[in-house]
């Protein structure tokens, strides 16, 4: 039997008067790749940043990765997003950094590897999602919008995360 890796429950949100979720149900098995598709503006990026912590919705419960988002020490928090990438709508790079510092950034902030082998591995996702070597030393303003997404994914793959958002 399959394990259920996210669980959305009677989701609802507000924002002001536009209600954006009215109860949603859904559940993403172990190994499964899920989809969700909808008009603009229809509450599918909003539903994203609810699973991964970055607004509460208004009501409802998520469950990630076997646990309850609402009832979450700081810990627990912190460790549960080290457990999954995200590749964000509009790449949200930073844009002070080049392209090899924005993959290392979760490396750095969250692993105690040797420098040399945090470089190996950015070198590793560099190439993985398609992208000329030469890249790593350029920065966000200096990359192409293909280009950005492929940053962003390598990103999002850089701490070998168990789950992967992609919006
Ligand atoms: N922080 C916020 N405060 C208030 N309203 C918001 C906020 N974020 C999103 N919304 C509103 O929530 C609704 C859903 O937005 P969302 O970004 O989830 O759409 P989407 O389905 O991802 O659309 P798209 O396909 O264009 O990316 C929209 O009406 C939007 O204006
Ligand atoms: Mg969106």
């Amino acid at each position: 039997m399959s394990r259920v890796i996210i669980e959305v429950k009677d989701v609802v949100t507000q924002f002001g008067n536009n209600v954006v979720h009215d109860k949603v149900n859904l559940s993403v098995n172990e190994g499964e790749i899920f989809g969700l598709l909808g008009g603009s503006g229809s509450g599918k990026s909003v539903l994203l940043k609810e699973m991964i912590m970055l607004i509460p919705p208004t009501s409802g419960e998520i469950t990630v990765l076997g646990q309850n988002l609402s009832s979450l020490s700081l810990e627990q928090e912190q460790t549960l997003r080290t457990r999954w990438g995200v590749l964000f709508q509009s790449g949200a790079l930073f844009s002070s950094l080049s392209v090899a510092e924005n993959i290392g950034v979760a490396l750095r902030e969250y692993t105690n590897l040797e420098e040399d082998l945090i470089e190996d591995l950015i070198s590793l996702k560099i190439d993985l999602v398609g992208l000329p070597s030469r890249a790593a030393t350029l920065y966000p303003a200096q990359l192409s919008g293909g280009m950005k997404k492929r940053v962003a994914l390598a990103r999002a793959l850089a701490m070998e995360p168990k789950l992967l958002f992609l919006d």
